[in-house]
This record gives structure tokens, sequence and C-alpha cells, in this order.
């Protein structure tokens, strides 16, 4: 079976973790998709990496919580006959605050960008990865999958089905050729905690968060290792431990205590 020169495809290249593993793909010579809402960022971001590295790099904007959106930019990958080998399901976003009195319209953007079009696309590109026998999928999920998230009670949850849903994956996948890598972020400076309404700097560099190379660079390495679960950095490692033994009311107790 002949396939056509493979891509990754990166959600949420336009800043953050996404940009920073869209310049590492790049610098090893991967041909890039890069998606994300702003045009005119992600066009300016595929020229430089086509200039500075000399692979080639598409932009494809779209609103992916929307499915005309996904199915437009789908639709526009397989008129251009290109096969994915690497998906990297980014995009994300998280907003503090009570549920009862969150924004539903903001909460259903969240479940569709974090939870259906990481599904949407992985459904999508997964069986040419198969029939390939050989491809890689990481899913963004973050330490919070692992804890109920009280203040921010929609995004954890979201997180955790994406722990979920690329656990179960991988074991799917076994044997296949394709591998699935969840990686979870403990906090990391990016745009993410402004778009969630994090009222506390001091708070937050007081958890000592990663850069978003340095995480990108711990991503890359981990999705080409095949590494089912990664957990950035080993103070997050120790927290996802001590979860095993800790009631889960007190964990809740304790992040909403963070978040207030
Ligand atoms: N930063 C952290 O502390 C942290 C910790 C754990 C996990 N994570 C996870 O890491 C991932 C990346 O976050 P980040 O920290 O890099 O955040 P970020 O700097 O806010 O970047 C988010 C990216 O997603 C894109 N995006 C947002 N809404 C979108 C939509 N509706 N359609 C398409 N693209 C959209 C944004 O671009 P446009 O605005 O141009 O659309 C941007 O490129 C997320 O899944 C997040 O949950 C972050």
């Amino acid at each position: 079976m002949s396939f056509s020169k493979p891509y990754t495809l990166i959600t949420g290249a336009s800043g953050g973790i996404g940009f920073e593993l869209a310049v590492i793909m790049a610098e090893k010579g991967h041909n890039l998709i890069i998606t994300a809402r702003s045009e005119e960022k992600l066009n300016n971001i595929a020229r430089q990496l086509i200039k500075n590295h000399g692979i080639d790099a598409i932009s494809i904007p779209a609103d992916l919580s929307k499915s005309t959106d996904r199915n437009r930019l789908i639709d526009e990958i397989r008129r251009q006959n290109i096969h994915i080998e690497n998906l990297i399901n980014n995009a994300g976003f998280g907003d503090l605050g009570a549920f009862e009195t969150s924004d539903w319209v903001k909460n259903e953007e969240m479940i569709q960008l974090n939870i259906t079009a990481l599904t949407h696309l992985t459904r999508e590109f997964l069986p040419d990865m198969r029939k390939a026998k050989s491809g890689r999928i990481m899913n963004v999920a973050s330490i919070a999958a692992f804890m109920p998230g009280p203040l921010m009670s929609v995004y954890y949850a979201s997180k955790a089905y994406v722990l979920s849903f690329s656990e179960a994956l991988a074991s799917e996948l076994a044997g296949s050729g394709v591998k699935i890598t969840t990686l979870c972020p403990g906090p990391v400076e990016t745009g993410f905690q402004k778009k969630a309404e994090f009222k506390d700097p001091a708070l937050l560099k007081m958890l000592k968060p990663a850069t978003a190379q340095e995480l990108a660079d711990y991503g890359y390495h981990s999705m080409m290792n095949g590494k089912r679960l990664a957990i950035h950095g080993w103070m997050n490692r120790f927290i996802v431990f001590s979860l095993r033994f800790s009631p889960r009311w007190v964990v809740a107790r304790a992040i909403m205590k963070l978040h207030q």
C-alpha cells in the first residue's frame, strides 16, 4: 500500500504548547499541517517554519469546536491527498469559576474542543495509520485528568475523558504499529491561564510552571518513543502517585482551596 507525503497534524498550533511542538517537529524535518482559529498567526508561523527548516507547512484555520469547521479541515486534507502519520490533539482551554454560574456557551465550546474535536480527528485519521501499520497520536490531557476539579469542574472532567479514552485506545491498538501517547502537563506558562481567567499570578509562580518549550520537548520525545502515559516533571508524577492514597473528597477539597 502506498501513501502520499506524510504530515503531522497539530491542533492549537497558533500559540503555547502547540506552537512549540510545531517548531520542534519542523526542526526534526516533519511536514506539518497546523490549525487553530487565528488565521494570520497561523499563516505567519507556517511561512517561518518553511523558511527556517525547509519543510512543508500548511496552515488551515478552523474553529475546532464546530463540526462544520472540523469537516472542512478533514476535507481539505483529503483533497490534498495528505497522509497524517502523526496527529497531535493539543487544542484545549479551561475556565475558572463555580459551575452553577458558568457560561453555558463556554462550557459547550470547551466540551466540543477538549473532547469532541479530539475524538473526531482521532476517528478520522486512525484507520489510515492502522492500514500503514504505523502512526502516532498524542492527546494532550493534564494532571487535572487524575482528580476532580471544583471551580474548574468541566475542564478537569474533560481531561479525565482524554486520559481514559487514550489509554483505552492504546490497548486496542497494541501490536498494530500505531502508538497513542497521553501527555499530562502540570502548570505551563502559556496563554492558558489568562483565557481560564486565573487571577493570582503569585500562586502560579509558586507552582513553578514549566515553559511551553520544555513541555513540548518532553511531549515530542514521549510521542516518538511511543510512551503511553507521559506525565511531565517529577513533582507532577509525585502528585499523581500520591493521589492513589488519598480519598477523592479530600483531593477535591484541596483543589477547591487552590482555585479559590
Ligand atoms: N498551560 C497549562 O498550564 C496546561 C496545563 C495542562 C494541560 N494543558 C493543555 O495543553 C493544551 C494546550 O494549551 P496551552 O497551555 O498551550 O494553551 P494556549 O496557549 O491558550 O493555546 C491554546 C491553543 O488552542 C487553540 N484553540 C483554542 N480554542 C480553539 C478552537 N475553538 N479551535 C481551534 N483551536 C483553538 C488556540 O488558538 P486560537 O486562539 O488561535 O484558536 C491556541 O493555539 C490544552 O489542551 C490545555 O488544556 C495546559
